[in-house]
């Protein structure tokens, strides 16, 4: 059997580790040489992701058995579609169905129009003055444009904004090129769950949580995610299981809804979740793995991927197995990530891959048998253990071996960052 993977970043890496890990031949293309997809692939094409008619036409030549999607971008062009056009089955929702992320204001009238339980109060505007209106009403608010911004368009006051002057001028910059979203600001523990659909059928991978500010302490701007972790029960310090039930039931709904609008979605849903005093939100739906929640997850599912892949394409998903272990995942960055980052630095990265430690490639490439930076991130560290605190040491060891201009999060995964979350989430249940 034969495969093409799309996109070339660690969420990418570890997509294709699970693929070759099934027997599957493996066919790629991305914007960059990732070294660890290139070794893993029986051939690749280096081109533009979102290129949907030269990536259809690849898979075509290569006469793929089925196609996967990386990141969210190919999925908005329509690539599944004009994959399905010529035969070829994809891991990824149509265009219709990938409007989920796409269209954030689409989404968040989905959820109303259908009463799935979960969402914040929200208001969509055209017009500025209407959209401050609302959001003085509202108080505490967030503003976010409607499209996709690669995961760094969301503004939230009192973290990017202070004053309805300055919300103004945000605002003014959205409208130029989206719908504006306001929404009500939700206060409480994020944490993501990333699942496979089969068009009816959900399975959950483990429960994840992704730190996107780019410093220490939750600090500094947004970034795509500098690292994550999943505990060894498969839920979260913080979290009870009836929060992932609830979860569950906001996507299970979701997916529901749409069958009965006739959007079928195949392929993994990923809902970005907020445990609230008052239950849990959803934050927004992504149309792919995240990155870098995928990292957490593949490299502990103990079910064949290859197969689940089958599932999703032929609407037989029953369930999946996953490792009791738990994982932490870190990304090294270039200097100056991400407002301005050292492109085209040299990396020795002499760590090799065990059953306790994974390394992924991202926004690297390959020349001439060294390794350079972009101005994205460059490799995640995955470290498994008994507790998120071992597999944080393993991470951290295997670090101190990689050279380079890069930076890192080195609270993410330990023991006082994980106990301030437990305590925010202790005191917001209880009402202090
Ligand atoms: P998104 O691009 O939708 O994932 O949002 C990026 C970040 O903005 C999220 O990870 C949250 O931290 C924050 N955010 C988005 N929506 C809200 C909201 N309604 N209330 C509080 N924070 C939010
Ligand atoms: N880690 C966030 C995302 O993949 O969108």
């Amino acid at each position: 059997m034969k495969a093409l993977l799309i996109g070339g970043g660690g969420r990418e890496h570890a997509i294709a580790d699970a693929i070759v890990k099934s027997g599957i031949n493996l066919y790629a293309v991305m914007k960059n040489r990732n070294p660890g997809i290139s070794r893993l692939c029986k051939e690749f094409l280096v081109i533009n992701e979102t290129d949907v008619n030269a990536v259809v036409e690849y898979a075509t030549k290569k006469a793929v058995d089925f196609a996967i999607v990386g990141p969210e971008a190919p999925l908005a062009e329509g690539i599944a579609d004009a994959m399905g056009d010529k035969g070829i089955p994809c891991i990824g929702p149509t265009r219709k169905a990938a409007r989920l992320e796409w269209d954030k204001a689409w989404a968040r009238r989905f959820m109303k129009e259908h009463k799935i339980d979960g969402y914040p109060d929200f208001g969509v505007f055209d017009n500025v003055e209407e959209a401050i209106q609302f959001a003085s009403e509202l108080g505490d608010f967030v503003i976010k444009p409607s499209g996709l911004t690669g995961g760094k368009g969301v503004k939230v006051m009192g973290e990017h904004f202070n004053s309805v002057d300055e919300a103004r001028k945000l605002m003014e910059d959205v409208v130029k090129s989206h719908k504006i979203v306001v929404e009500e600001r939700l206060i409480g523990e994020e944490f993501t769950i990333q699942a496979l659909v089969d068009g009816k059928t959900i399975v959950e991978f483990p429960c994840v949580q992704d730190h996107k500010r780019a410093f220490e302490g939750d600090t500094g701007p947004n970034t795509g995610g500098m690292g994550s972790y999943s505990d060894r029960d498969h839920l979260l310090p913080f979290l009870d299981k009836t929060d992932v039930e609830e979860a569950l039931e906001i996507m299970g709904d979701t997916i529901t809804h749409m069958n009965k609008e006739g959007i079928e979605y195949r392929g993994i849903l990923y809902g970005q979740f907020m445990a609230t005093s008052n239950g849990v939100k959803l934050i927004e739906y992504n149309v792919r793995f995240g990155d870098p929640e995928a990292m957490n997850v593949l490299p502990i599912l103990e079910s064949d991927f290859g197969e689940l892949c089958m599932d999703v394409l032929q609407g037989t998903l029953k369930g999946a197995k996953f490792m009791k272990v738990a994982t932490v995942c870190k990304y090294l960055v270039p200097a100056g990530y991400p407002e301005n980052p050292m492109t085209g630095t040299k990396i020795d990265v002499p760590v090799e891959d065990s059953e306790l430690l994974k390394v992924f490639f991202a926004s690297v490439y390959e020349e001439d048998g060294s390794i350079y930076t972009t101005s994205s991130r460059a490799l995640a560290l995955v470290g498994l253990g008994e507790s998120i605190y071992e597999a944080e040491e393993r991470v951290e060891k295997a670090i101190s071996l990689i050279k380079g201009n890069l930076f890192y999060r080195k609270d993410i995964g330990k023991k006082h960052l994980v106990e301030r979350r437990v305590k925010h989430m202790k005191e917001l249940r209880s009402g202090i």
